[in-house]
């Protein structure tokens, strides 16, 4: 059994962080969301491990490596131009071999882990299994409809109600799917799709298990999202206080402050992390935010936010609230007249200001 983990992609939902870096790097919970994967791959007891990588190679590389830390071997597959999920799997047959695979989208997360997924895969032993999760809008997603416990159709995005089973991005194949990732052809956004390769396993007459989703599931794809992934894994941790914090400072509930970070004249409101070197001076950080290495927030309040490292956040006169700060960005007020705000924004940027 092999892992295979895609990497690559446009990431535009999430710009303008993915102009710099890559989508599947971005801290949730100051891990990145990449790291949960690896580690829910390595938990169902699979060692050799594929990353499918694009223009965000060299960041990929660098951050997870030869894979030692979490016991696994971690080869990388550049793909040259994002073509879709099956193509990913195209260029991947020569490092999957006869081997079956589950494939992790890497920016998806997963609670409660793959290891019963991938057990089912192996006893049953489908030419696919694919893991669903009941949605409120189904319209939004590839959906799947089931009959006498097997998969029968899969319909992208479909106008017509077909139930509420939408696609979720884990999915196990045995070597079969090479035959059919080769014989689609590529959809109306110009991509090999994964749903038409399963489609086309069934239209074989082979089988394709449905599993559906124990736990929560999140797409990080887009901000919303990834601030709902990192409120419910933030919730998960437990208080652990290592940093330096003054007799001034209320730290309330689950909060983590990692060694190095110091907290001084401030409030620090749980689930809330603080990554090392972080410095919180006379401020508040409110539930659900994660504040990564190295930042500063200062004669500031923010919460229910995720920012980056080497970022700075001063003397702001209102709450900072639902937003994810890149890395080195400088949130100030100016002490000068005029009274105007003043920019310096990248392409496809979103500030949003209280009238
Ligand atoms: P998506 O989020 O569906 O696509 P995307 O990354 O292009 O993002 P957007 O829709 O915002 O433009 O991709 C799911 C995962 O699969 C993600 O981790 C990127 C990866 N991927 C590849 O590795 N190769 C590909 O060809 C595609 C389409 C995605």
């Amino acid at each position: 059994m092999k892992g295979l983990i895609l990497s690559g992609g446009k990431g535009t939902r999430l710009r303008p962080l993915t102009y710099t870096s890559a989508k599947q790097l971005v801290p949730v919970a100051n891990k990145p969301v990449l790291f949960y994967g690896i580690e829910a791959i390595a938990a169902a007891g699979i060692r050799e491990i594929g990353i499918v990588v694009g223009d965000t190679q060299t960041e990929i590389r660098a951050a997870a490596g030869d894979g030692s830390r979490w016991g696994v071997r971690i080869q990388y597959i550049e793909q040259a131009a994002p073509l879709g999920l099956a193509h990913a799997v195209k260029i991947s047959e020569g490092f999957l071999g006869r081997d079956p695979f589950v494939m992790y989208l890497g920016d998806n997360l997963l609670n409660k882990g793959i290891t019963h997924f991938v057990e089912e895969f192996e006893r049953e032993r489908p030419a696919a299994q694919i893991l669903l999760a009941r949605v409120p809008d189904p319209q939004m997603f590839g959906v799947a409809q089931l009959s006498d416990g097997k998969v029968i159709r899969l319909v992208e995005k479909p106008k017509e109600p077909i139930g509420d089973l939408a696609l979720v991005g884990v999915y196990m194949f045995g070597p079969e799917v090479f035959e059919s990732v080769n014989r689609i052809r590529p959809s109306f956004r110009n991509e090999l799709e994964i749903t038409d390769a399963i489609q086309d396993l069934i239209d074989r007459g082979l089988t394709v298990r449905p599993h559906i989703v124990e736990g929560w599931w999140k797409d990080t794809g887009k901000l919303e999202d990834m601030l709902e992934a990192n409120r419910l894994i933030l919730d998960t941790y437990e208080r652990r206080i290592e940093g330096t914090v003054d007799v001034e400072s209320r730290i309330e509930g689950k909060v983590v402050v990692e060694p190095g970070a110091v907290v001084e004249r401030s409030v620090i409101r749980g689930p809330a992390i603080i990554g090392r070197g972080a410095r919180i001076v006379h401020a508040y950080v409110g539930p659900f935010t994660s504040i990564m290495n190295d930042v500063e927030i200062q004669d500031s309040e923010i919460e229910h936010s995720i920012v980056l490292e080497g970022s700075s956040v001063r003397n702001l006169a209102n709450r900072v609230t639902d937003s994810l700060i890149g890395k080195n960005v400088r949130i100030y007020r100016m002490p000068v007249k005029p009274v105007a705000y003043r920019f310096m924004l990248g392409d496809n940027s979103e500030v949003g200001i209280r009238w």
